[in-house]
């Protein structure tokens, strides 16, 4: 497995896996790597002839400054965990070589309205982070392939809208939620959670999955009522839920009246710790 730090390096490696004419998935990380990731690894697999993973946690795209400082770095684990899965190539570049000028003076990729509503309009500057660094590593890495987890919803909606804009060629792969056995999606932040907050954090994935049913025949009407009680019930459990929000699942509209395909999107606090979920419901 070849590492580079460099942006220079990384695309020497490109040139070479091209010059065999190999295809390439990329397939972008922050890292602290998990069953999700490698998941994401696998399906690359499937698609490429060689595998890039990028680790870089994009100071862009975080909001709060704590978070920042407390997202997990387990960089030589991660390596390994690549190594073990037949990855060809790592990127793990510092935020000076993403950004040698500074966060101030970089230009950015800015996606209207999607960026700023729903999980935006919570976290301001956020998915203009995760346009820019994705787009520059498009850029940096001109995969044919890129694969993303269906985890952040929105975030997947996002990317193909610019990929779509831009003209970019890198086709987007869309991989499905990874869950541990009692429900809980696989995310980084879950190591930040203590044993207590660990146990209650499944019901997040179980309301959700109520909630799915419930809303599978209800008439429009009364989905707002529903959402309430479900936030009660989330509440009750130990979370404090930051937003609940049913869209159109292609369009991420509010507008569901016509909708079939619907995505419930949830964001909740158990202590300090931000989790998100969601969940595709076909209504009848
Ligand atoms: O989903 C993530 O881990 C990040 O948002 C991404 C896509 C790697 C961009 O930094």
């Amino acid at each position: 497995m070849k590492i580079a730090r460099e942006i220079n390096d990384i695309r020497e490696i490109v040139v070479g896996f091209k010059h065999e004419n190999q295809t390439i998935a990329l397939v972008p990380t922050m890292g602290n790597l998990h069953l999700g990731h490698l998941t994401l690894v696998k399906e690359a697999q499937k698609h490429a002839d060689k595998v890039v993973v990028s680790i870089f946690v994009n100071p862009m795209q975080f909001d709060r400054a704590e978070d920042l400082k407390t997202y997990p770095r387990t960089l030589e684990n991660d390596l390994k965990l690549l190594e073990e899965a037949n990855v060809d190539a790592v990127f793990t570049p510092t935020p000076e070589v993403m950004y040698p000028q500074g966060l101030g003076l970089q230009t950015y990729v800015e996606v209207p309205d999607l960026a700023n509503s729903l999980e935006g309009a919570l976290r301001p500057g956020h998915f203009r982070g995760v346009a820019t660094v994705v787009c520059k590593l498009f850029n940096i890495v001109q995969p044919d392939y890129a694969c993303f987890g269906l985890k952040d919803y929105q975030q997947v909606a996002l990317i193909k809208e610019f990929v779509k804009d831009l003209n970019i060629q890198t086709k987007i792969v869309e991989v499905p939620i990874v869950r541990h056995e009692d429900g809980l999606a696989y995310s980084s932040r879950n190591n930040l959670l203590n044993q207590a907050e660990r146990s209650i954090a499944p019901r997040l994935h179980a309301e959700l999955m109520k909630l799915g049913e419930l809303i599978k025949q209800a008439p429009t009407a009364e989905i707002p009522n529903i959402i309430d009680a479900t936030i009660n019930a989330i509440d009750l459990k130990g979370f404090k839920t930051d937003d609940l929000t049913i869209v159109d699942a292609d369009t991420l509209s509010p507008e569901i009246s016509h909708s079939r395909r619907v995505v419930i999107l949830i964001s909740a606090y158990l202590g300090k710790i931000r989790l998100i979920d969601n969940l595709v419901v076909e209504r009848c």
